[in-house]
């Protein structure tokens, strides 16, 4: 991994300002999923590290606009651009990032550079759809499991599928092992976001309630409700609720096992990921750690 980050310390020397060298070093680079999937699909291939060092990037400037978005304060346990620099610089960052991304991404085979781009379409599209189902409660668990996929998944696919176009292994069965990987991902945040408490996420548990997003799990249990208690869930949408009122959404999560169905899915999807890679080692050891985490 160090050498992609050699390859991205790289690139921002190469925007040669000091106040994007300064304002990228206040970032936290967080987990590097993306460039490590890159690195252990085509591990020989010379310019893997350059690719990865591309998505981390196109990455980046989507977790900057977002927080935007989001009116998020921390970003990765520390203060985001936005709430320490304000919003306008944490745009004008953001576009930095990925133009550069996009620059040193026209250098590759077609298939490889229309494979990240189209993902940040999907991205994009994906954010839009997010911030616009948040308006009304949404019980729809197709619509919400394509928007998870364009928001989460898609650029995650992309970096599975262009390390494999990268050494000439199967590009569809890495796409699908990143699409699966991306969305269980998504899917554990959700329930970690129910089941975990405040000291672990840095936020308030049931936050993505409040912030209007219904995820599988309530989903689910709006379902399994009859027509009152259907009517109780929704008036709870989108704003700050009594302790009350969260309890007994989460007594009803219980009574229903929302949350066991909710972790099913991602298991199946993870286990559909694990058979795509035929016991690459690496890979499922992705796939598990993620499944098992905590926070
Ligand atoms: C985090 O979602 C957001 C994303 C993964 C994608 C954001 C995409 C854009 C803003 C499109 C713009 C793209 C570019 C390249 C400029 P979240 O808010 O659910 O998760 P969080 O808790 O990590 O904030
Ligand atoms: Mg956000």
């Amino acid at each position: 991994m160090q050498r992609v980050e050699t390859e991205i310390a790289r690139l921002i020397k190469e925007i040669d300002y000091d106040e994007v060298t300064k304002l990228f070093s206040s970032l936290s680079g967080g987990k590097r999923l993306r460039a490590k999937l890159i690195l252990k699909i085509a591990p020989e291939h010379k310019d893997a590290p350059l690719l990865a060092a591309i998505v981390e990037l196109i990455h980046g400037a989507s977790l900057l606009h977002d927080d935007v978005i989001d009116d998020a304060m921390t970003r990765r346990g520390v203060t985001s651009i936005n709430a320490s620099n304000g919003s306008k610089t944490a745009v004008m960052l953001g576009d930095i990032l990925y133009s550069k991304a996009f620059t040193e991404l026209v250098s590759f085979d077609k298939d490889v550079a229309q494979t990240i781009a189209a993902s940040v379409t999907a991205l994009s599209k994906g954010e839009m759809m997010d911030v616009k189902m948040a308006e009304n409660f949404n019980s729809d668990e197709s619509l919400y499991l394509d928007m998870l996929y364009l928001k989460t998944a898609t650029l995650i696919e992309a970096a599975a599928k262009a390390g494999a176009l990268l050494v000439g292994k199967d590009a569809e069965k890495h796409a699908l092992y990143g699409r699966n990987l991306g969305l269980s991902f998504q899917i554990i945040d959700d329930i970690l976001d129910i089941t975990a408490t405040e000291e672990v996420l840095g936020k308030p548990a049931m936050n993505d309630y409040v912030e209007g997003k219904c995820t599988l799990p309530y989903i689910y249990l709006y379902e399994e409700l009859n027509a009152n208690d259907k009517e109780r869930l929704v008036s709870s949408h989108a704003k700050e609720i009594s302790k009350d009122e969260t309890l007994w959404i989460q007594e009803k999560m219980q009574e229903h096992t929302t949350v066991e169905k909710s972790f099913q899915l991602a298991q199946n999807l993870s286990n559909e990921a694990q058979i795509a890679m035929n016991g690459d080692r690496e890979l499922v050891g992705i796939l598990e750690t993620m499944i098992k985490r905590t926070f």
